[in-house]
């Protein structure tokens, strides 16, 4: 879905090529005002987003500390350094998201991989593990079901904050699943059950105490889908149906089946879905049901106990 990278300038007495002039090498100043400024032009940024952007393209480029590039504004750089540096702004600039040109993204002070198979973990999603490990008191066994784990920031996030729980975590995706396990690996969370399924279909376990899920929920048409970083994620990961509820309705009706009595259910939504998420909590059995609101003040997660069918509401 990347759109055609715009044309550098050619940077100080050298250019994209490589064929820097002796004497006139790009300084490190230099590269980086230009630098934002083309992403501005390209991408409609911020002044203040570009700029952080392209300080840290740069960095990567030249495998250096974003604080380095301060204190070194004015170094010059070689000839193969623009080229390295420049190949990773043609990216940018082409619409790519920064965290698929870098391959990596923190989340909850953890760095996972992430490539364009799965969902970019946002801040916003940490409120949902915070609430989950709320519910999870650590000295107590639990079983934990996260549903959609994409890069497995969430299922990977309880497992190391909590060790004595045994997570499962599924994805329709075998290819996200492959990044989610690379991430549990490299991040020393073993105990962690990676299961190919179409939501609950091909799910053994019935027992969890808490079921936990940030599913696709965008509308089809929404025209966001066509602008910045969700151009270039994955659809299935995004889409949900006409009105955007099509997995929250799948997640919400089948989890009675597989939570204990008394068992959580957590689910991250759209802006303007608490409403419609919460009612559908009740019907399926669900008391003490609540929205969480997230740091830009949008109500983001529901929460609801299961307390048995045909109990009060
Ligand atoms: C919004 S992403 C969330 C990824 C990750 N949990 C996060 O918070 O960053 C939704 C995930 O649900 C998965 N998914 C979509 N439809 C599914 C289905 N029918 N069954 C299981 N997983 C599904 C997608 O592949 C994607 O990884």
């Amino acid at each position: 879905m990347r759109r055609e990278a715009d044309v550098l300038p050619s940077p100080p007495g050298g250019g994209a090529g490589g064929e820097g002039r002796p004497g006139t090498a790009p300084r490190v100043a230099d590269l980086m005002r230009e630098a934002a400024a083309r992403l501005q032009a390209a991408l409609g940024l911020e002044r203040r987003e570009a700029r952080l952007e392209a300080q840290i393209l740069i960095a990567r480029g030249l495998g250096v500390e974003r604080s380095w590039l301060i204190a070194h504004d004015r170094d010059t750089l070689s000839p193969a350094q623009t080229v390295a540096i420049e190949a990773l702004l043609a990216r940018r600039a082409g619409g790519e998201p920064v965290a698929y040109i870098l391959g990596e993204r923190e989340f909850y002070g953890r760095v996972f991989r992430v490539t364009p198979d799965v969902l970019i973990p946002r801040p916003e999603t940490e409120l949902l593990v915070e609430a989950a490990l709320d519910r999870l008191p650590p000295e107590r066994p639990a079983r934990v079901l996260d549903l959609g784990t994409g890069s497995g920031c969430i299922a990977i996030s309880l497992a190391l904050e909590r060790p004595r729980a045994e997570v499962s975590a599924l994805d329709a995706s075998a290819q996200a699943l492959a990044v989610a396990r690379d991430n549990a690996r490299r991040l020393g969370a073993d105990q962690i059950t990676w299961i190919l399924s179409d939501w609950y279909a091909d799910l053994s376990v019935k027992n969890f105490d808490m079921i936990v899920g940030n599913p696709p929920y965008i509308t089809s048409g929404n025209e966001h889908l066509r602008r910045g970083d969700l151009l270039g994620e994955p659809v299935g990961a995004l889409v949900s149906g006409y009105d955007g509820l099509d997995a929250i309705r799948a997640i919400i009706v089948g989890a009675p089946a597989r939570l204990v009595q008394g068992g959580w259910l957590l689910i991250e939504h759209g802006f303007d879905q608490k409403d419609s998420c919460q009612t559908l909590l009740r019907q399926a059995g669900f008391t003490r049901v609540t929205a969480l609101t997230d740091l830009s003040g949008v109500e983001r997660l529901s929460i609801g106990r299961f307390s048995g069918l045909g109990a009060e509401p």
